[in-house]
C-alpha cells in the first residue's frame, strides 16, 4: 500500500503561505491539507485557490485537526509564540517562519516546551535546508579556495513600507526580516565561534532598523561582514574569499548559483543546485525525515543553533536601541 500524504497545515494565509501551499503541491508525498485563517471566508478562498481540503476561521482548528502531520506557522514573526505554543501543548509538531520569535527570551520557552512536551519543531530558515549547504561546505573542506579569510553578504529588498518591517508590534525591522538570512550565511559555512559582533544601522521614523551593517569576527581569522536593508533592491551576493580563491554565491536567500574562481579572480567553475520547485521543498522534506527518525529537532537547523541565532539579533536589536513590545521591562 501507498504511504499516506504528509499533511500540512498552514497558519496564515498571507505571502508565503501561498508559497508553501505552491510548494506542497508540487511536492511527492506532501499535501498542504489545512488552512487557518483569522478569516473563514479568507481562508475559503485560500483553499479553493490552492486545492486544500479543510479550511478554517481560526488557527486553533488548524492545530485541533487530527490529520495534520505538521503546523506551518507563517504569521508574522510577532504572532509566532503563541500559536507555536498552543500547538506544541497540543502535541502538534512545528514548522516555524523565520525570524523564529521576538526574541531569544520567547525562543527559549517555546524550545523548552518542545523538549518538555516531546514534539517535533523546527525554524523555517529554508535556506539552511537547501543543497546548497553541503555543495558550498565540500568546496571549502577540498580546500578549492584556500584559507577563508573573509566573508560578505547583502541581502536587500525595497519593501521598508510594508506594516510587517515599519510596526514594532509586529517585530518590524531588516534584521529579523532579512538579516536573518546573513547571520545564517555566515554560521552555516563557518564552525569557529563569533568572538566579537560590531554593528549600526539606519531607522525608520518607527525606530526599526531599515538597514544595518554587521561585522563579526571568528575566532579562526575569519572576518564577516554584512549587510541587510528593507530600503533598496541589494545584490544579494555571498562571497567566502579565501588564500587561493573565492566563492561567489547567488543568492543569500535563495542559494542557487555557486561560482568557483581561483587565484587573481581567474573563473574556474559555476555550480548550479539541482532543479527547484521553489526551495521551500527541503524544510518540509527534513521535518518528515526528522520525525520519521523520531527526532525532535532537524540535523540541519538544531535548536541551539536557532537559539544562538535568536541572542546574536537580540544583541544586535540592543546596540541600535531597536525594542519590540515583547522584549519585556529588563530589556536593555
Ligand atoms: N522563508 C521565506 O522566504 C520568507 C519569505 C517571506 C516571509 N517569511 C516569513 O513568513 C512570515 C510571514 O510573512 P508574510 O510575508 O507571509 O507576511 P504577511 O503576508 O504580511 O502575513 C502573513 C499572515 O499572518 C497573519 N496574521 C496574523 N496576525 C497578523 C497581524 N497582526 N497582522 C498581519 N498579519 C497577521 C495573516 O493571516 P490571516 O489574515 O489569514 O490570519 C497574514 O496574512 C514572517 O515571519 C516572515 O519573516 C519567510
Amino acid at each position: 500500500m501507498d504511504k499516506p500524504d504528509f499533511k500540512v497545515g498552514i497558519v496564515g494565509a498571507g505571502w508565503i503561505a501561498e508559497k508553501a501551499a505552491i510548494t506542497l503541491n508540487g511536492l511527492d508525498g506532501f499535501r498542504p491539507y489545512a488552512i487557518g485563517s483569522r478569516s473563514l471566508e479568507k481562508a475559503q478562498g485560500f483553499a479553493a485557490q490552492w486545492g486544500i481540503a479543510r479550511a478554517y476561521g481560526s488557527y486553533s482548528e488548524v492545530i485541533d485537526d487530527p490529520e495534520v502531520d505538521l503546523i506551518y506557522v507563517a504569521t508574522p514573526h510577532s504572532h509566532h509564540f503563541d500559536v507555536t505554543k498552543e500547538a506544541l501543548e497540543k502535541g502538534k509538531p512545528c514548522l516555524v517562519e523565520k525570524a523564529f520569535m521576538a526574541n531569544k527570551t520567547q525562543a527559549e520557552v517555546i524550545v523548552d516546551l518542545a523538549r518538555h512536551k516531546k514534539v517535533f519543531l523546527a525554524e523555517a530558515i529554508w535556506t539552511r535546508y537547501q543543497p546548497a549547504v553541503s555543495i558550498v561546505r565540500d568546496l571549502i573542506r577540498e580546500g578549492c579556495i584556500g584559507t577563508p579569510r573573509l566573508i560578505t553578504a547583502t541581502l536587500g529588498y525595497s519593501m521598508g513600507n510594508k506594516e510587517r518591517i515599519m510596526r514594532p508590534d509586529l517585530c518590524g525591522g531588516s534584521l529579523l526580516d532579512l538579516g536573518v538570512y546573513c547571520l545564517n550565511f555566515v554560521r552555516m559555512f563557518c564552525d569557529a565561534p563569533i568572538v566579537s559582533m560590531n554593528s549600526q544601522c539606519v531607522k525608520t521614523d518607527t525606530g526599526m532598523d531599515l538597514s544595518n551593517a554587521i561585522s563579526l569576527v571568528l575566532a579562526d581569522g575569519i572576518l564577516a561582514n554584512v549587510q541587510s536593508s528593507a530600503a533598496c533592491v541589494g545584490d544579494n551576493t555571498g562571497v567566502i574569499a579565501g588564500t587561493e580563491g573565492n566563492l561567489v554565491i547567488d543568492n543569500v536567500n535563495n542559494p542557487q548559483r555557486i561560482t568557483v574562481n581561483g587565484p587573481d579572480r581567474v573563473f574556474v567553475e559555476e555550480i548550479a543546485v539541482p532543479q527547484q520547485i521553489t526551495g521551500y521543498e527541503y524544510q518540509f522534506v527534513a521535518c518528515r525525515d526528522a520525525m520519521a527518525a523520531g527526532l525532535l529537532e532537524p540535523p540541519q537547523m538544531p535548536w541551539k543553533e536557532t537559539l544562538y541565532i535568536m541572542e546574536l539579533m537580540d544583541g544586535l536589536r540592543k546596540q541600535w536601541g531597536v525594542r519590540y513590545p515583547m522584549d519585556g521591562i529588563d530589556w536593555k
